[in-house]
């Protein structure tokens, strides 16, 4: 069977996700892994028996290696993909695809030119959950939506600045509005925008928005807490009620509301509401659905197969950088609207 052998770059918190993935897929094997902090690739590559390495030319001049993982802080996803596809590697990058349009556009546009696949990690879609909400919507169970709210009441401890959640590698980019992008909606909420758009197949096309810093540790640019309003692209109305310092949290969830029920998601167990007696579902009550728990492995490993299938069949990557590209407008839209104080136009 032919195997297609890959490179992951950058070894911090999330690394394990794809080093894990890749040991579990047959048709894909993790050759080498680089990280610009020595010690962090010694690591993980000796928890997995490959090759490190604190050089990206290793990787990338690996004629053996047919593609690469993207796994670095924001404002480095288009400089290193860039190099990547020159190289002729196929690339599969971390959300966000990057920290502006012209560098997500010359991501693909480089891309393009390389004839490499560019895919974009958001890995939410392949969350049970989510496979399942995208059939339940394609049967209409909870018919014409008219609203969507996304809410996330968490605490970031003064750690995740420093350390992430595992402390694998200690780093600084995640409260540098440059190198990050932004806060919790650059890092948190790409992923449910990009989730409604992908099941709904609707687009944000209107946002209004006000966010600040009010909890986090002295040096974190980026805000901790933001609200916002959005239209979508059939005329349904949705918010945003986000906050990292949240004392006590209380957790995530995407609500999407029809004419014929609702649908709440991300929270844990999904739940359904419909009036529908045709649906597979007890009507005029909540049913709640076996969600498949929050492996957040399992759901990984499905997404890093589609992009190994794509590329081994050479199809279309699954979650394209266009994809991506149109949650980044959304997001820098939302900062617009919030720094500018008005409404935001998407076009
Ligand atoms: N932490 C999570 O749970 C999580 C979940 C989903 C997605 N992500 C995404 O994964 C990406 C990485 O996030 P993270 O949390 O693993 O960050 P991290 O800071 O824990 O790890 C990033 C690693 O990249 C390394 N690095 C920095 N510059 C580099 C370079 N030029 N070349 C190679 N390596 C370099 C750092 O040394 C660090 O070890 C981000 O896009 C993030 O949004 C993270």
């Amino acid at each position: 069977m032919k195997k297609v052998k890959a490179g992951l770059i950058g070894c911090g918190d999330v690394s394990l996700r794809y080093a894990e993935a890749l040991r579990d897929i047959d048709a894909a094997e993790l050759v080498i892994v680089m990280d610009t902090q020595k010690q962090v690739a010694e690591n993980l590559g000796g928890e997995f028996g490959v090759a490190c390495t604190d050089d990206l030319d290793d990787v990338l001049s690996d004629r053996e290696i047919d593609m690469v993982i993207v796994a670095v802080p924001h404002y480095l996803h288009a400089p290193i993909t860039i190099r990547a596809a020159r190289a002729g590697k196929h690339v599969m990058c971390e959300k966000p695809i990057a920290t502006t349009v012209a560098d997500g556009e010359k991501m693909i546009s480089e891309c393009k030119k390389a004839g490499v696949k560019l895919g974009v990690n958001y890995a939410l879609r392949y969350h049970p959950a989510s496979v399942k909400a995208g059939e339940l919507l394609e049967k209409e169970a909870i018919g014409k939506i008219f609203n969507i709210s996304m809410v996330l009441f968490g605490f970031k401890e003064e750690t995740y600045w420093s350390r992430g959640y595992s402390g694998r590698s200690v780093t600084d980019w995640r409260g540098n509005r440059s190198q990050s992008g932004g806060g919790v909606l650059m890092m948190n909420f790409s992923h449910y925008i990009d989730l409604i758009c992908c099941l709904t197949g609707l687009e944000v096309i209107r946002v209004a928005a006000e966010y600040g810093t009010y909890g986090s540790p002295d040096g974190v640019e980026v805000e901790d807490t933001l609200n916002a309003t959005l239209k979508f692209s059939n005329g349904a109305v949705g918010g945003i009620n986000a906050s990292t310092v949240a004392h006590g949290g209380s957790g995530s969830r995407v609500c999407l509301m029809g004419d014929r029920g609702q649908m709440t998601l991300v929270a844990e167990p999904m739940k359904v509401y419909t009036t529908r007696d045709d649906i597979d579902l007890v009507p005029n009550e909540w049913n709640e659905l076996p969600s498949g728990g929050d492996s957040a492995l399992s759901f990984y490993c499905e997404m890093v197969k589609d992009f190994i299938n794509a590329v081994l069949e050479d199809r279309p990557a699954p979650i394209s950088g266009e994809d991506g590209l149109k949650c980044l407008q959304t997001v820098l839209s939302i900062y617009q609207a919030g720094r500018e104080g008005r409404v935001v136009e998407i076009l």
